[in-house]
């Protein structure tokens, strides 16, 4: 079996195999990550493959400091303020990208930008502080399926196909980082998350341009379909059949399902958001013929949870 408790020794090997060109899982505070050492470019490519994600849809870097970020990405005073106010955390930043950066093409997938997260999770810095370099790291899925956020869904997607995994039990956040647009030019929202545009918008005192239409996100290699579970999925259902998994939000449901899970009976959208990918994944697993969800609010962090939803149900 290839997940390790993670113990002080256990991120040192890990470190380990990141410098020597493998591909390792870790947690995250938003999900596990699939990392790689960003310079490598040999080990970026095996991320790729191992996801069996488009080489057009470029990866995010992870390090430790702003003053290590500004090693890759050029930072203009918005782009500063929202760092300062955000990492660690949540939130990744693309930006246009140093000249002769070190960073592997495999990265941006060619492009002109980088993009760039300080994680918070603890076995995350450990990590990245003993590698000493930028983590390159997606979701660690097969790509277009439901994002992990525990060690097990990381072992259900690739099984023995990567040498570690390490467990640091289920993400506090439950979904991806927020992703900004940030140059001289435009500032845009990429992807929602639980750093919402309203509390960017406030930090940096500017209007920022959505580029969430009807609940589709621009970036490059974005996949309309993604985050799926087996099953299909009904969005904003007000009933429910016994053949199907329910999944709602609130106190009051329709009644009629044989499983029906409860992304949050307060109404928190941050509750919803953590229980998200898990509670699909278990209904997944449920026997039902399709996964039914109730309306849930789209405004804060329901832009994201709304997103991923959208996504998973497109056929
Ligand atoms: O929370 C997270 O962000 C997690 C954890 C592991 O840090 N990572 C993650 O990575 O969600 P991934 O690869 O699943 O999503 C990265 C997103 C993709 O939508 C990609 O298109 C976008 O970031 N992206 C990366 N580099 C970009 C660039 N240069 N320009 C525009 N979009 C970029
Ligand atoms: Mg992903």
């Amino acid at each position: 079996m290839n997940i390790y408790s993670a113990e002080n020794n256990t991120i040192d090997l890990a470190a380990k195999q990141i410098l020597s060109g493998k591909v390792i899982a870790f947690p995250t505070e938003t999900v596990y990550g699939l990392g790689a050492d960003a310079t490598n470019s040999k080990a970026v490519e095996k991320i790729y493959k191992i996801k069996n994600r488009p080489k057009n849809n470029p990866l995010i870097i992870h390090v430790n400091s702003i003053e290590n970020a500004l090693n890759f990405g050029i930072f203009n005073k918005s782009a500063l303020k929202i760092a300062r106010k955000f990492w660690p955390g949540p939130l990744t930043l693309v930006l246009p990208s140093v000249e002769n950066s070190p960073i592997s093409g495999f990265v941006t997938s060619g492009l002109r930008t980088i993009a760039i997260r300080i994680p918070k999770n603890k076995i995350a810095r450990k990590l990245i502080k003993i590698v000493k370099k930028p983590i390159a790291a997606p979701s660690a899925n097969i790509s277009g399926k439901l994002s992990p956020t525990q060690a097990q869904h990381v072992y259900e997607n690739f099984r023995n196909n990567i040498d570690m995994i390490i467990d640091g039990g289920a993400c506090k956040l439950g979904i991806e980082s927020t992703v900004i647009f940030c140059s001289n030019d435009s500032i845009s929202i990429l992807r929602p998350g639980i750093i919402t545009l309203e509390d960017v918008e406030e930090t940096i005192n500017k209007k920022i341009e959505s580029n969430i239409k009807n609940n589709k996100v621009i970036s490059p290699g974005t996949l309309k379909k993604h985050y799926a579970p087996k099953l299909p999925i009904k969005m904003n259902v007000t009933s429910v059949s016994p053949e199907e998994a329910l999944l709602t939000f609130g106190k009051l449901w329709p009644k009629g399902s044989k499983t029906t899970m409860n992304l949050s009976k307060n109404s928190d959208l941050k509750e919803a958001a953590a229980n998200l990918f898990s509670m699909l994944n278990k209904l997944d697993k449920s026997g039902a013929k399709n996964i039914a969800v109730t309306k849930i609010p789209n405004e804060g962090i329901g832009v994201a949870i709304n997103d991923k939803l959208k996504r998973a149900s497109e056929k």
